[in-house]
């Protein structure tokens, strides 16, 4: 066990955590923040995703010792969940079982704050690696497109 200080949200934590203990379950567990969701434990789905110094990461599988920059996740993204992709999120009603959609709307975050009007292709890589079981890509799309807009 040893003595992390991390910065998330714009706040700083302290937590006493085993160093190999990756940053999703810091989030959840030790800091309580349950928004970020797991899904498969091995940086496949998506579901975990985070914003590490803008970038989305996997936090699944990111050791908290490995953690050197600031942290995002979905509780700060926006003051009162009307970050413009939740604005659309909600208008198109994307979601269907909704396990996925704060991996979905932290990957399309982070592709908007660098890149304000992306192309269709640009959407495509930057969805690829979130998984969604029911489907949802479609509108997905639709609202990253709305939010650009
Ligand atoms: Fe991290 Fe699936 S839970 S990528």
């Amino acid at each position: 066990m040893a003595d992390f200080t991390l910065n998330i949200n714009q706040r700083s934590y302290n937590v006493h955590v085993s160093p190999d203990t990756p940053l999703l379950w810091v989030l959840r567990d030790a800091i309580g923040l349950k928004g970020t969701k797991f899904g498969c434990g091995k940086a496949l789905c998506g579901a975990c995703t985070v914003h590490l110094d803008g970038n989305a990461i996997r936090s699944c599988s990111l050791p908290v010792s490995a953690v050197k920059g600031k942290i995002v996740t979905i509780e700060g993204l926006s003051e009162n969940g009307d970050h413009p992709l939740q604005e659309a999120w909600k208008e198109i009603d994307v979601p269907q079982c909704g396990y996925c959609q704060v991996g979905q709307i932290m990957s399309a975050a982070a592709l908007l704050a660098r890149k304000p009007q992306p192309s269709d292709e640009d959407i495509d890589t930057a969805m690829s690696g979130n998984i969604c079981r029911c489907g949802t890509y479609p509108r997905i799309k639709k609202a990253i497109i709305m939010a650009a807009a």
